[in-house]
């Protein structure tokens, strides 16, 4: 923590800056250009929140128990202001979707919290700590403004500073779909993307720094309409890239993914074979209840456009079990459909009931013992799944972009191109790099493999 504060500071004087990140990666990508606005006023992250000058917590409010956790935060980090005496100048604020959502209420109930920040607002962090004392109470900022967000974070003084090979690009924010179950479009507000050519010159800059992997991120992300020909377009432009060797992009609508879209993923080289595409249910009385605007058999025939297009694709997806008027038919339908796809990985969730979205005053809430069973039952379906994806890669040689050290002396860890986790022995300097890996056998929750040449850079599978 001290190294990282020294690497940081140069010589100006440095403050603590201690970041919290809740949900999705959005909120990942917006915690790190948090960090980069606040660089130029002296601030240096570090990794725990004792001493911490300020303190940010970037919410997520798409799951009660994901809204609950920052009050329970919030309350730890008051109890550390008022005992440390180290950290008793301590500015805490909230950031992100449980500060678009509820950011008044939040305050009410939270007067430890000195600012309360909005997703799209986030770029007025200095001016916001300048007005914030204790003296002068709390603040709330949660205007809707995107596109000056992006602007500001553009400028010279947030130049975006990146260490790792993997980095994640928001391209798109918002939604404009309404799943009656969700309060994303209430949150990040409506469906807008980046003009290409500010994405294009983020992703230059973060080659230049060894950048070799981008996960083009967005609430909507195949929605994206900053170019035209859309999210093919914009990948076909950043394959281009010297330097960037694997795309990648999330999270997907089925209704938004075109066969321009599709077809790039038989043709681009770099845009890797794995697919986060989220279905909810297999039910189509459920799916119309939550206007998800798909079919059961509409997703079931889009999976078998992007298999053909490209063969190899690892599906991923989420899955909401016990929406309102759920029955044991509906759910076995959704066994069904996930039987049908086979999934190489998955997240899966009871509904949760969230205040102000349709579904939660529609009729016939299921019951919490009824949710559990049943995400029991599709978590056991879709780990054997998992499992058995993973084990058919043992035995192929697979591309793997080296991250980062792994537990152990002489032991790295990288991705393979399904996204698998995978461990092998080599050295440090490979961190950055694509070598060839035999996969060897898998763990609970990754692979182990052989490199097979250490200098080869390997074209993707
Ligand atoms: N934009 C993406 C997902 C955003 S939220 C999409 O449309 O697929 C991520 C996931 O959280 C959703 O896919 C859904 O499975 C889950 N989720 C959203 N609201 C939920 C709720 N009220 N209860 C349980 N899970 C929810
Ligand atoms: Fe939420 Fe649906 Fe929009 Fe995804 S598409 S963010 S689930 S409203
Ligand atoms: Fe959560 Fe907001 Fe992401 S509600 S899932 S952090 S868009």
């Amino acid at each position: 923590m001290t190294a990282n504060l020294e690497a940081e500071a140069g010589s100006a004087p440095q403050k603590r800056l201690f970041i919290k990140t809740y949900g999705c990666q959005m909120n990942v990508y917006d915690s790190e250009r948090m960090a980069d606005v606040l660089r130029p006023l002296g601030y240096g992250v570090v990794d725990s929140p004792e001493g911490a000058d300020l303190v940010v917590l970037n919410t997520c409010h798409i799951r009660e128990k994901a809204a609950e956790k920052v009050y329970s935060e919030i309350g730890r980090l008051k109890e550390l202001r008022a005992e440390d005496p180290a950290s008793a100048g301590m500015t805490i604020a909230v950031a992100g979707c449980v500060a678009q959502a509820e950011g008044a209420e939040l305050m009410n109930r939270a007067p430890a919290v000195d600012f309360v920040v909005g997703p799209q607002a986030f770029h007025k962090l200095p001016e916001l700590i300048a007005r914030s004392s204790r003296a002068k109470g709390q603040r709330l900022e949660a205007d809707f403004s995107v596109e000056e967000k992006f602007d500001a974070l553009a400028g010279a003084k947030a130049r975006r500073r990146i260490t790792g090979a993997a980095a994640f690009l928001t391209v798109q924010e918002g939604c404009d779909k309404f799943c009656t179950f969700c309060v994303v479009p209430y949150t990040r507000g409506a469906e807008f993307s980046r003009p290409a050519q500010a994405i294009l010159d983020e992703a230059r800059s973060l080659a230049e720094q060894g950048v070799r992997e981008v996960t083009l991120l967005g609430q909507n992300v195949n929605a994206y309409d900053g170019i035209e020909g859309g999210l093919a377009a914009l990948v076909r432009a950043l394959a281009k890239i010297e330097g960037l060797d694997r795309i990648r992009y999330t999270t997907s609508h089925p209704r938004d993914m075109d066969e321009a879209l599709i077809a790039a993923h038989g043709e681009v080289e770099a845009l890797m074979p794995y697919l986060h595409l989220p279905v909810q249910s297999g039910s189509d009385r459920i799916l119309k209840a939550m206007n998800r605007a798909h079919t059961a058999d509409s997703y079931l025939r889009l999976v078998e456009r992007i298999r053909a297009a490209r063969p190899d694709i690892a599906m991923s997806g989420d899955f909401i079990v016990g929406f309102p008027g759920e029955t044991e038919a509906d759910f076995e339908a959704t066994l069904d459909l996930v039987r049908a796809v086979d999934y190489a990985s998955a997240f899966s969730f009871k509904y949760s009931r969230r205040p102000g979205t349709p579904a939660s005053s529609m009729p016939d809430q299921v019951d919490e013992g009824v949710k559990a069973e049943r995400l029991a039952r599709l978590q056991a379906l879709l780990e054997t799944q998992r499992q058995g994806f993973n084990a058919s890669t043992v035995g192929r040689t697979v591309p793997v972009l080296f991250e980062r050290k792994g537990r152990y002396d002489d032991q790295i860890v990288g991705r393979s191109p399904y996204l698998q986790g995978v461990f092998a022995s080599g050295p440090a300097s490979l961190i950055g790099q694509i070598a060839a890996v035999e996969i060897t056998d898998t763990n609970p929750n990754s692979l182990s493999g052989r490199l097979l040449d250490q200098t080869a850079v390997m074209e993707p599978a």
